[in-house]
């Protein structure tokens, strides 16, 4: 049996999938969220296609309290934090609440790691925190920069993370700059779960293609792109899940290393993109997803959405030479998993 890890936001999308690729990994895990954006039925549904109890604490990443009840009770290997709020549109109607959940709670969860000297930390990073990027594809030198409050509050807690590191050099922070994560688990039974209507272009085309939603306007066809329309980075969820275990695998091979020459246990702060390395329209997108279900997808073509990029993705190259890791799975695979998991699930959990 490996380490325990605590995984916060583990009930939502991202961290639902990524507790099974722990679990087949050997990781005991621990999973902290509030449910403010999701529900005990994806716990319920982790734990059968694990076939076991998962371990799962009710509770807020800004209460330092409940935090350090789970710390007194377990002993932690590392953190793994997906827990924040990632809607853009609402990160600007509510400021406040995007910088306390998200900022406020990470400083929380990095003041109660302190205390109990647990010093190993994937975050939740995003390429939101590029900007507009200047060159294709994105490296993780480029310039940051952001326009909305969720971008903001993610690259806010980056600079904290590295102002961190350099404080006290024992951290080991990866910060994992995920691209356009999409696709469900191949079993159909856990998958994104929009509250309202989707604001995501994956979501939307299954719910158009379910027939919950009447038609996909696709925002702008006007783009410097292959089509005109967005190029975005699409990564499998399932793919996305198993970085999280490779960067907790280099972390454990960098604790446990007894070369003396090799003196170095900690990394400090540490961005890495999570993305295919490729970029793929959304008229693209939605030609694979008619493909895959053999549906006819109902699309017109509106204005640019205000804040949008022509087009953004991935250099993979730093993840594959220091995690060995890289993304597997297709276009095509993305859409089947989706489609699995949304007709199964047609109102979701
Ligand atoms: P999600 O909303 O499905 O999962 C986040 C989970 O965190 C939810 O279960 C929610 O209940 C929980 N949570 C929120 N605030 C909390 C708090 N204060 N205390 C405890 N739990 C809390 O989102 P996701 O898509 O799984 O994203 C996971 C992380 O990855 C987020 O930090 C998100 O910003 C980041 N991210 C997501 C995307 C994406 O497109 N999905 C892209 C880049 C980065
Ligand atoms: N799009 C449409 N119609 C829709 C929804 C989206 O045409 O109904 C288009 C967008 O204009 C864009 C592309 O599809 O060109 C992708 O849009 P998404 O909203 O799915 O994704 P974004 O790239 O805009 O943003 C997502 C997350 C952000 C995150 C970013 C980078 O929403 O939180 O990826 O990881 F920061």
């Amino acid at each position: 049996m490996k380490n325990t890890i605590l995984v916060t936001g583990g009930a939502g999308y991202i961290g639902s999938h990524t507790c099974i690729a722990l679990h087949q990994a050997g990781y005991e895990i621990v999973v902290y969220d509030n449910l403010s954006n999701s529900s005990r039925e994806a716990i319920n549904r982790v734990s059968h296609l694990i076939d076991q109890p998962l371990t799962f604490i009710e509770g807020d990443i800004r209460d330092a309290k409940a935090l350090r009840q789970v710390f007194d009770a377990h002993q932690f290997f590392g953190v793994i934090h997906f827990a924040g709020l990632k809607a853009v549109g609402e990160s600007v109607a509510k400021p406040l609440l995007y910088y306390n959940n998200n900022v406020s709670g990470t400083i929380t969860l990095l003041e109660v790691m302190a205390e109990y000297d647990v010093k190993n930390l994937v975050f939740s990073s995003s390429a939101t925190v590029y900007g507009d990027p200047e060159t294709l594809p994105i490296d993780e030198t480029a310039p940051r920069s952001c326009t909305n409050p969720y971008g903001q509050s993610k690259l806010t807690v980056e600079h904290i993370l590295e102002d961190l590191a350099v404080s006290d050099t024992s951290w080991s922070l990866i910060s994992l700059r995920y691209f356009n994560p999409v696709g469900a688990h191949p079993s159909g039974q856990i998958g994104e779960d929009p509250n309202d209507i989707p604001n995501n272009l994956m979501p939307y085309i299954s719910q158009v293609t379910v027939g919950k939603l009447e038609k996909l306007s696709i925002f702008g066809n006007d783009y410097p792109t292959v089509d005109g329309t967005g190029v975005r980075d699409f990564i499998h969820v399932t793919d996305l899940a198993q970085g999280h275990v490779s960067a907790l695998n280099y972390l454990e091979q960098l604790t446990s290393s007894r070369s003396p020459s090799d003196m170095a246990k900690s990394v400090g702060f540490l961005p890495i993109n999570l993305g295919t390395g490729k970029g793929t329209s959304v008229l693209e997108l939605v030609n694979a997803f008619t493909e895959v279900t053999g549906r006819d997808i109902p699309y017109q073509f509106t204005g640019r959405r205000a804040g949008d990029i022509a087009s953004c993705y991935a250099s993979a190259d730093k993840a594959k030479v220091l995690l060995g890791w890289y993304a597997k799975l297709s276009v095509a695979e993305m859409c089947a998993d989706t489609w699995r998991w949304q007709s199964m699930n047609p109102n979701g959990y």
